[in-house]
């Protein structure tokens, strides 16, 4: 059995050496990895085992896809301060499935939706802004009095993702130090799973960072400690489940303190609070979801799509074009009025025994990453500002505190909100001198782990 565990090992690893290799030079489109053509010569190579890596596409993924809503009027949920109005409005659910190249479109439409909410009033707020103002906000003075729908986040993709020596994983740092580092959005997969909300990538069985109870308890925890900053958390809710599966957690964790409930839905651009009247107000977290948001249930958790759109999702191909692709659909009129995410995470789309999995191309992470030049996350940007006429609010990276120096991501959004970086990255009280990009040792520990699944199974 350790043989035949340590046979796959080597094999697995000559696959490994050949992806990364071809990630960076082939064009084609498929690319088989553990064939007879490898130089490496080692015992290994005399089985014919078959394929066991695979890049599956070097053009394009599939973006996710699910309900998308749209709403036929603005609805304002309260205005001035103890003002309490409550609205009525329709609204649409529509959603396209594809099956098999066949697109099928269903809509719902609910009338009478009453809609709670909390709002402060702004004027009694701006009188109090004046004195916060001697404290920066989000560690920039000049954002006090800026709305936070005209800041450039830097955000951390996978945020929970951090295992050392798994291809899984997407940062580094635990989220504790992307804060301190200035990472204001947290993105993440979440899976239904055990009957709980989990932190997964990809499934469960392959890398699980625990529950998202634990995760935002910690999260809580800094932005008590932080009182002068907003944290942004994007939710993938993966699995499509009720959003009522995430009240708990953000229940228990105590973010529910401190969670912003917007006074209009859907937030334009122009609607948005300045980060000084999110600080005054106590309401420094906002959480969005991507699927199955519903405002009316729980106003605390914001329907992504309608506030926000992303640029293609998961690219594999480093030219990151500028261009809408979720929510499908919509108008550039409608693009402009709203926030906008630019993912700059380049993947891999690979192919293990049927699995297909995204993961970082983290051998290129330091030209990702980077200010300028092709393929960077300064060029995209500023290609993004010059197309739609502002910046990007949020820059979804990997591995956040590499680049073409550690911090170059946070230069990238210092220029876009044209402040001064201050230069403070990464890894704060953590060793920042280990590298994480020992790219054949990460993949041998991923598929490592997953093979003792294999295993277990077949022993079942
Ligand atoms: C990447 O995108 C660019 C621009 O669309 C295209 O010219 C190029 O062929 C793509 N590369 C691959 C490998 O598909
Ligand atoms: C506003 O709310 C506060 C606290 O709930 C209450 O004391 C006050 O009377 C209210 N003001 C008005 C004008 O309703
Ligand atoms: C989709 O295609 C697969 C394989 O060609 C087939 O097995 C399946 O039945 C198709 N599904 C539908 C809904 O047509
Ligand atoms: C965004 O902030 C910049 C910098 O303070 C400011 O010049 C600009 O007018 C703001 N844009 C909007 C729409 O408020
Ligand atoms: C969570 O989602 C699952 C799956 O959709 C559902 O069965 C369950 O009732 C949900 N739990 C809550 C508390 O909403
Ligand atoms: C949203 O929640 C409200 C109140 O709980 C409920 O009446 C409505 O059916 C929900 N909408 C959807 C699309 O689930
Ligand atoms: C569904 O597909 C139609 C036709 O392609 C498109 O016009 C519409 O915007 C799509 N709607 C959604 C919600 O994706
Ligand atoms: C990125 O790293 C590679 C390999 O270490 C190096 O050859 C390349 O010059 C680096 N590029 C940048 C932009 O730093
Ligand atoms: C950038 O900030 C400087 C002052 O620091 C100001 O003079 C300039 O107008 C700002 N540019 C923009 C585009 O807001």
């Amino acid at each position: 059995m350790v043989a035949f565990e340590y046979l796959w090992l080597l094999l697995l690893l000559r696959g490994v050496l050949h992806v990364s290799a071809k990630s960076t030079t082939s064009d084609s489109s498929s690319t088989s990895t553990t064939d007879s053509s490898s130089s490496t010569d080692s015992s290994a190579s005399s089985t014919d085992t078959g394929a066991a890596i695979s890049i599956i596409t070097t053009t394009g993924v599939a973006a996710p896809t699910g309900t998308y809503i749209s709403y036929s009027t603005t609805i304002t949920v309260r205005t001035g301060n103890n003002n309490t109005h409550t609205t009525f409005s329709t609204i649409t659910a529509s959603a396209n499935t594809t099956t098999n190249g066949t697109t099928t479109t269903s809509t719902t439409t609910s009338t009478g939706v009453e809609l709670t909410g909390t709002r402060v009033d702004s004027t009694s707020t701006a009188t109090a802004t004046t004195p916060a103002n001697t404290q920066p906000c989000n560690g920039y003075t000049e954002f006090c009095s800026r709305q936070y729908s005209n800041i450039t986040m830097v955000t951390a993709h996978n945020s929970p993702f951090v295992k050392k020596n798994n291809i899984a994983s997407n940062q580094e740092y635990k989220v504790k130090t992307q804060l301190e580092d200035g990472v204001r959005m947290l993105s993440f997969e979440a899976h239904y799973y055990e009957e709980d909300i989990y932190l997964c990538h990809t499934s469960c069985d392959l890398l699980n960072m625990g529950t998202l109870e634990d995760y935002l308890t910690i999260v809580t925890d800094w932005i008590k400690d932080n009182p002068y900053d907003v944290v942004t958390i994007m939710i993938v809710n993966s699995d499509y489940v009720t959003p009522a599966n995430f009240s708990s957690p953000i229940q228990k964790s105590g973010l529910i303190d401190y969670v912003y409930e917007p006074w209009k839905i859907p937030m334009s651009l122009d609607d948005w609070p300045t980060l000084s009247e999110m600080i005054l107000d106590g309401k420094r977290a906002v959480v969005f979801m991507d699927y199955q948001a519903n405002q009316t249930a729980f106003p605390y958790i914001l329907d992504e799509f309608t506030q926000m759109w992303e640029t293609p999702f998961s690219p594999v191909n480093a030219s990151f074009p500028c261009t809408v692709q979720r929510p499908p659909g919509i108008t550039a009129a409608e693009a402009e009025d709203r926030m906008y995410m630019i993912n700059h995470n380049l993947n891999l789309d690979v192919s293990f025994e049927g699995l297909d999995i995204l993961i970082p191309d983290s051998a290129q992470i330091n030209v990702t990453n980077a200010v300028s030049g092709y393929g960077s996350l300064g060029l995209m940007a500023n290609n993004c500002r010059s197309k739609w006429d502002r910046p990007p609010n949020f820059l979804l990276v990997d591995y956040y505190n590499d680049g073409n120096f550690q911090g170059s991501v946070f230069e990238v959004a210092a220029e876009m909100n044209n402040v001064t970086y201050n230069g403070k990255c990464c890894g704060g009280s953590q060793s920042a001198g280990s590298k994480i990009i020992d790219v054949s040792y990460t993949w041998l520990s991923f598929f490592g782990v997953m093979i003792v699944g294999c295993v277990t199974f077949v022993g079942l």
